[in-house]
């Protein structure tokens, strides 16, 4: 290479340019947004933490630890490594900085992650994930809700290609009983395991559940089952899961063989996958992890999360049907007819301070209806106000969802900020 040449960017690693940067923000505004409503607050850590951390949080026998972390030594001949997920790093904040003591935490964060992984469609070296993590909760009601939540997330974004699968890892003890009963189905077939899964066997077996070698299909699907191996009260867990997400009308397959690629899971584990994604699928997963927080010397605490992929669900929003103007406004007024021009100002102010939270834009300048509709979908508002003579004559108005093919309704004029609100919080 001369000295001229340009520099190229590391391999996996990718520059978001301005014509992306509306759906990156679009993503992180709303996953904020959803967030601080069911109560959950922002903090940030470091994106380099000790080795050891991660070996200690993630498993030895991972992938993820055994060959993809971005290591070094550093001038002070410290081992440190980039972060390769974000749970580990926001527990080692929240053991080391007293946080704990009995207490309960309801923590996001969002930023870059590292995985030394061949790069290929929707698989990068530096990729960003938003993660979610309530701390001190037992569950299993936390456990819905914070599905419930993800499943909001989509709907929010306008995702419509993704499904939700579960499944039920047990208790460490009787993870044990299962792992040493899967060693010995493994071990029976010793002759036909692949090197990667005779590494498992002895490290952990469980992984060989996840291979992706079709060679080894036949030989996992014939494996005995974890859920079948569950402790009674894992069990009465995952069933008041499973009832609380059928209450709720939350969609989901029970999958027992989504083991998850990193160790710390226990009880709850799940997935949401798209097959709009390519081989790279998954693009959000989580679970429960009730022994982490004290096998890394914090007192011994349940707690619950999960990660999002953002670079997966920018190529999700890139591919919906309409893609979604979320910077939009929530409400977008229209006016017709002279009376109603006069009005609209007021109106518009008025609702302003009754709905400081909302976005509503009106339609300056006016023009007429037909024109002013396609504005108000353009500007990828979710809710149309009508302010037209006759109704306002009433003292009324008419409001219409512009993403749903619900009808044109009237409202008293009093009445529309509840009914604002009303209409939005259904969407
Ligand atoms: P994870 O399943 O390893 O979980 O990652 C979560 C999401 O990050 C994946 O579903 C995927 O969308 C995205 N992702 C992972 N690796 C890559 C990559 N190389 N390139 C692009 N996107 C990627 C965790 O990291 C856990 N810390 C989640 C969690 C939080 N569990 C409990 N709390």
């Amino acid at each position: 290479m001369s000295l001229t040449d340009p520099i190229q960017a590391v391999r996996g690693m990718n520059d978001v340019l301005p014509a992306d940067i509306a759906l990156w923000q679009s993503i992180e505004t709303v996953a904020r947004e959803l967030l601080e409503a069911y109560g959950y607050t922002e903090i940030r850590v470091p994106i380099v933490e000790h080795t050891e951390l991660f070996q200690r949080a993630i498993g030895e026998h991972t992938d993820v630890v055994e060959k993809e972390m971005y290591t070094f030594v550093d001038q002070g001949g410290e081992s440190l490594t980039l972060r390769p997920e974000g749970t580990a790093g926001i527990l080692r904040a929240v053991i080391g900085n007293g946080m704990l003591r009995g207490q309960r935490h309801k923590l996001w964060s969002a930023g870059p992650m590292f995985r030394h992984e061949k790069p290929q469609k929707g698989r990068f070296r530096q990729f960003h994930q938003i993660d979610v993590e309530a701390i001190g909760f037992a569950g299993p009601d936390v456990d819905a809700e914070l599905i419930a939540l993800t499943a909001r997330l989509w709907r929010r974004l306008g995702v419509e290609r993704v499904t939700l699968q579960l499944n039920s890892l047990g208790t460490a003890e009787s993870r044990r009983a299962y792992r040493a009963r899967l060693a010995d189905y493994f071990r029976k077939h010793h002759s036909h395991l692949d090197a990667d899964s005779r590494r498992r066997l002895e490290g952990n077996p469980l992984r060989i559940l996840d291979s992706k070698n079709p060679e080894m299909q036949e030989l996992v699907a014939g494996a005995p089952l974890l859920t079948e191996h569950l402790d009674p009260e894992s069990r009465v867990h995952f069933e008041a899961l499973r009832a609380a997400l059928d209450s709720m009308g939350v969609a989901y397959r029970v999958n027992p063989r989504l083991v998850r690629g990193l160790d710390y899971y226990s009880r709850t584990v799940f997935e949401w996958a798209s097959d709009a994604l390519g081989s790279q699928d998954a693009v959000l997963g989580g679970g429960r992890y009730d022994g982490l927080i004290g096998q890394l010397g914090g007192e011994a605490t349940a707690a619950m999360g999960f990660a999002l992929g953002v670079e997966r669900t920018v190529e999700l929003l890139r591919q919906a049907a309409r893609p979604p103007d979320l910077r939009g406004p929530h409400v977008y007024v229209i006016v017709s007819g002279e009376r109603a021009a006069a009005a609209g100002l007021r109106v518009v102010e008025s609702l302003r301070d009754a709905l400081p939270q909302l976005r509503i834009e009106l339609g300056l300048g006016g023009g007429n209806f037909k024109a002013q509709f396609r504005r108000a979908d353009r500007s990828g508002a979710q809710l149309a106000l009508v302010l037209a003579d006759d109704e306002l004559g009433r003292g009324a108005a008419a409001l219409k969802p512009l993403r749903q093919d619900t009808g044109q309704s009237e409202c008293p004029l009093a009445e529309l900020p509840q009914r604002i609100l009303a209409a939005l919080a259904v969407q």
